[in-house]
């Protein structure tokens, strides 16, 4: 990998893994929407918008890989949903594929599984449960990417990340949560791992309250080195209430699951997949 684009560069997690990335690769390439300062040594940057087919042409554009965290982040109208998120992102994949690009990291999320009770142990395997819109925009990256796998030939990880963000404050972080190092060395091995064509993986630190049997990452090398357990104590102790619902509280999802549920609380958890 020599030139690689880091989409979302300007977000909560894009900051960071931009810094984590600083010195990775020969060429790193970030572009958002919005401004992201100055380039550091080694870095290109793209201001752009993934809607515009002269904006992707300049983000891929000599590219050999790309770690694509850019677009809506949480549960939006179906609008724009429809247009940022899955226009959006088969309109950067078609444009990579024209361009070369050999492999993409694809961040998917949890909410693509969120309807899924919580101690329910899941692995990738299992069929989607979409909890809102924004999850069902990455079930759809998911599909995405297995078809420009098959189809295209491009080596692909689709991560569907916890929380990532300084630390657990709920029992549901707890368990899903991953730590900005541990998801960066994640990424890296999708973009470096000699053979990969598309799995699809959990983001998520060595946490023992976790709903995910992360197998697959492990056997493509992914050793997490942080875990959520030095927070247990602090959590378990704090009486600051879990957000959202009954829903909310019986499922992985959490509050993305319960915001416009309309049904009877006790037919969404069912005991078995
Ligand atoms: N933060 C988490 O814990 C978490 C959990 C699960 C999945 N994810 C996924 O990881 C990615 C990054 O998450 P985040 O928390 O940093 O989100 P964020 O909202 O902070 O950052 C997303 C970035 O994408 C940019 N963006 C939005 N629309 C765009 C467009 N049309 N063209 C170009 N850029 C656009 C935004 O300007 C923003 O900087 C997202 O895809 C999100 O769905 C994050």
């Amino acid at each position: 990998m020599k030139r690689v684009l880091l989409t979302g560069a300007g977000g909560g997690i894009g900051k960071r893994m931009r810094r984590e990335l600083s010195g990775a690769y020969p060429i790193l390439r970030v572009s958002d929407l919005t401004d992201l300062g100055p380039a550091a040594d080694g870095e290109e940057i793209v201001v752009g918008d993934i809607c515009d087919p002269g904006d992707r042409a300049r983000m891929v554009d000599g590219v050999d890989g790309i770690i694509h965290l850019g677009g809506l982040s949480v549960e939006n109208p179906w609008e724009d949903i429809l247009r940022v998120n899955i226009d959006g992102t088969y309109r950067l994949y078609e444009a990579a594929f024209e361009a070369g690009v050999k492999r993409i990291v694809f961040a998917s999320s949890n909410h693509a599984v969120g309807f899924y009770p919580r101690g329910h142990m899941l692995d990738g395997t299992e069929r989607p449960r979409p909890d809102c819109r924004y999850g069902l925009s990455k079930v759809f990256g998911e599909g995405l990417s297995q078809y420009f796998a098959d189809n295209y030939g491009i080596g692909i990880l689709s991560v569907r990340i916890g929380w990532c963000f300084a630390k657990p404050e709920t029992q549901r972080q707890l368990g899903c949560w991953v730590s900005i190092g541990d998801l960066t060395r994640l990424c890296r091995l999708g973009l470096e791992i000699p053979e990969l064509h598309h799995e699809i993986v959990y983001g998520v630190s060595d946490n023992s309250r976790t709903w995910w049997d992360n197998s697959t990452a492990r056997r493509l090398g992914f050793t997490p080195q942080d875990t959520a357990d030095v927070w247990i104590p602090e959590v378990d102790a704090s009486d600051v209430p879990e957000p959202g619902n009954e829903v909310a509280l019986g499922v992985q999802g959490g509050p993305f699951a319960s915001t416009e549920y309309q049904g009877d609380p006790g037919r969404v958890v069912p005991a078995k997949r």
